[in-house]
């Protein structure tokens, strides 16, 4: 039982990442990107399920196409508008990053999309709740590096304390996959990260990539790598990637004791 008055979420954000959407609507034979993100927010409205951040972390669009993030960016502003909700876009390595900066952050000027090649850094507020976005991404390469004006800027920005503590997101996970190849396409250099967020108000990083759930800890911070939306990946091949056709978004309750993290599988279509 639940303490009377008990609140579950004091901010509730769900997760939406590895989202993979490709212009012709299919990404391997029965692998329905688009589909299958639409199904997780018919999921979510049916359940009652109402975020106040929708984040999504990176390899939003396959091909980083600029069709697929205005189709992203229209099926995600119904849903947000929906709840109410924030959104929250981090790229990823499946990410193009002049393009993800014009069609999903509006990126003509200074500010989170800015202008010219260099990483996309934001920060964005929910109540007294700060959600620091980095971006992991190495143009050309699948593996994740944070450089040092990414590292910076996470200093500089933590050198004020929120008042409801600190998110971190990336997509690019810092801790290790036990598939070796996801292994090797893991964040570089995780220990540089953990010196900048140690002692501060970060209560959770969390990340994408690997297209499997995990959790584990940088310094004594928790790091969420959350399933996929677009398909999921088998840990029991632990030598060779294998994709397997699954859906699965996470919630993460922000309450004032700590995060809370679960999966909500999307179930596939019904069959007929
Ligand atoms: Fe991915
Ligand atoms: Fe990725």
């Amino acid at each position: 039982m639940f303490p009377e008055g008990f609140a579950l979420a004091a901010c509730l954000m769900v997760q939406i990442s590895d989202v993979h959407l490709t212009t012709t609507g299919s990404l391997a034979p029965g692998v329905r990107p688009g589909d299958n993100l639409l199904r997780g927010l018919r999921l979510l409205d049916v359940a009652g399920i109402r975020p106040d951040i929708f984040l999504l972390t990176g390899d939003l669009a396959d091909r980083g196409e600029a069709a697929c993030y205005d189709n992203l960016a229209r099926i995600i502003a119904d849903a947000a508008t929906r709840s109410g909700a924030g959104i929250i876009y981090v790229p990823g390595n499946h990410d193009d990053r002049d393009t993800f900066r014009r069609q999903l952050l509006g990126g003509t000027g200074p500010g989170p999309g800015g202008t010219g090649g260099g990483p996309i850094n934001q920060t964005h507020w929910r109540g007294g709740l700060r959600i620091i976005a980095l971006d992991s991404t190495v143009p050309g390469e699948d593996h994740g590096v944070l450089d040092d004006q990414t590292l910076g800027y996470l200093k500089s920005e933590l050198g004020t304390a929120a008042p409801e503590g600190t998110v971190v997101a990336l997509h690019h996970p810092p801790i290790p996959s036990p598939i070796r190849p996801m292994a090797e396409m893991s964040l570089r250099d995780p220990e540089r990260l953990r010196d900048v967020i140690a002692g501060s108000d970060v209560r959770i990083v969390v990340c994408g990539h690997t297209h499997h759930a995990a959790l584990g800890t940088l310094g004594s911070i928790p790091v969420w790598v959350s399933p996929a939306s677009a398909y999921l990946a088998d840990t029991t091949s632990t030598q060779v990637f294998h994709g397997v056709p699954g859906t699965a978004f996470s919630r993460i309750d922000l309450s004032g004791d700590g995060p809370m993290v679960t999966v909500i599988p999307v179930p596939p279509e019904a069959a007929g």
